[in-house]
């Protein structure tokens, strides 16, 4: 249960950094949807690790066999079984830091929550899993491409400098997924500099969600904004999520209150969200990542027998983890608004007797 996410379209994710294989188990997909096997692959593309100087060099070819749930290129309703087979895992890089902690990283609460050490890549706890998520995120894509509903994301904030643009086109075609193609010049020297002196940056991404209906989310722990919120912040790294624009609390009530016309409303400072539900508006959202855990300095830590150690890491890690990080967090949000969808439909007696009379 704590491995799953959503109520109706609800997903369950399986497997470590350095074991066999990842995946994820997707129940809840309507039958008869189209599936489109090479968009799956397309969307874990986008996330494979070992692309470019920007990303981890870990080598994996993330290509998925689909198990289950799919017949003659439609979807049975039954659950949706997708498997990517681990192939590059470097388990003795790992093994000088076998009983250390890495600072910054899971390794720590991990241990002294089960008392048990996968020091291989980071275990469950790595982002490895992250693959699967998109995986699934793919089949909920899928179903909003025949509803014209569209989601998009992409880097508008790396090492404290900020896009002056949003342009979620560029980002398409972006190897930093980058929203501003001048802002990306300054990223790249940020990112080469921090490789060259072992560091690492954080970074934010901006993501949006267009053409939903009014009406989606529920009162009220199943709001649209909550669930949006803990699918991001479930993402490893993520620390933070501003619905809406980002200045709105440093803005007046005048300012910041969006004026209602009968063509609808006048501005978006509440990122497509009133009370937990969808306005009809583009739904905006930030996600905030920190730097990646894993760095090539030496660091203090202890180790597993509480003695003070320095860490020094080897292995292959993301210099920055938004950038890969923002291909996660259109599949979270792929998968919470299908799941809104589903769950709006039992919502009012007409939508019921639509089907049923
Ligand atoms: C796409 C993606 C790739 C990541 N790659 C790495 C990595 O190469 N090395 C690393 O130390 N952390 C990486 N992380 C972050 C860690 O998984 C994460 O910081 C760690 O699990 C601790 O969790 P927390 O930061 O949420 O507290 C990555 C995160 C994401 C979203």
């Amino acid at each position: 249960m704590f491995n799953s996410f959503g109520e109706i379209f609800r997903f369950t994710t399986f497997g470590e950094s350095h074991g066999k294989a990842i995946g994820v188990v997707i129940d809840g997909v309507p039958a008869g949807v189209e599936f489109d096997e090479e968009f799956l692959k397309s969307e874990l593309a986008r996330r494979k690790p070992g692309k470019n100087r920007f990303a981890t060099q870990r080598k994996e070819d993330d290509l998925p066999e689909v198990l289950s749930g799919v017949f003659e290129g439609k979807t049975t309703g039954t659950p949706i079984s997708i498997v990517i087979f681990n192939k590059d895992q470097r388990s003795r890089d790992y093994s000088n830091i076998k009983d250390i902690f890495r600072p910054g990283h899971a390794d720590f609460t991990y241990f002294h929550k089960y008392g048990i050490r996968d020091y291989r890549g980071g275990g469950r706890s790595s982002a490895r899993e992250t693959a699967a998520r998109v995986a699934a995120g793919a089949v909920a894509k899928m179903i909003l491409r025949e509803l014209n509903i569209k989601i998009e994301a992409g880097v508008i904030e790396i090492g404290g400098v900020r896009a002056k643009n949003t342009d979620f086109e560029y980002a398409k075609i972006s190897p930093l997924f980058a929203l501003d193609s001048e802002a990306e010049k300054e990223w790249i020297d940020l990112i080469d500099k921090a490789r060259e002196e072992h560091n690492s940056l954080g970074g934010v991404v901006k993501l949006r969600i267009k053409n939903l209906p009014v009406g989606l989310g529920e009162p009220v722990y199943y709001k649209l904004d909550n669930i949006l919120a803990s699918a991001m912040v479930s993402i490893n790294a993520v620390k933070g999520v501003y619905i809406g624009n980002v200045d709105s609390h440093k803005l007046n009530g005048v300012e910041n209150n969006d004026e209602i016309r009968k063509e609808g409303f006048l501005s978006n400072n509440a990122g497509g969200v009133l009370g937990g539900i969808s306005n009809g508006e583009d739904v905006e959202i930030e996600i905030y990542f920190k730097p990646t855990p894993s760095i090539f300095k030496p660091q203090k830590s202890v180790d597993i027998y509480g003695n003070e150690v320095e860490v020094n890491l080897k292995g292959r890690h993301d210099p920055i983890v938004a950038i890969r990080g923002s291909v996660v967090t259109e599949a979270m949000a792929a998968c919470v608004v299908v799941d809104m969808l589903l769950l709006n439909m039992t919502r009012k007696m007409e939508y019921i007797k639509k089907i049923y009379q």
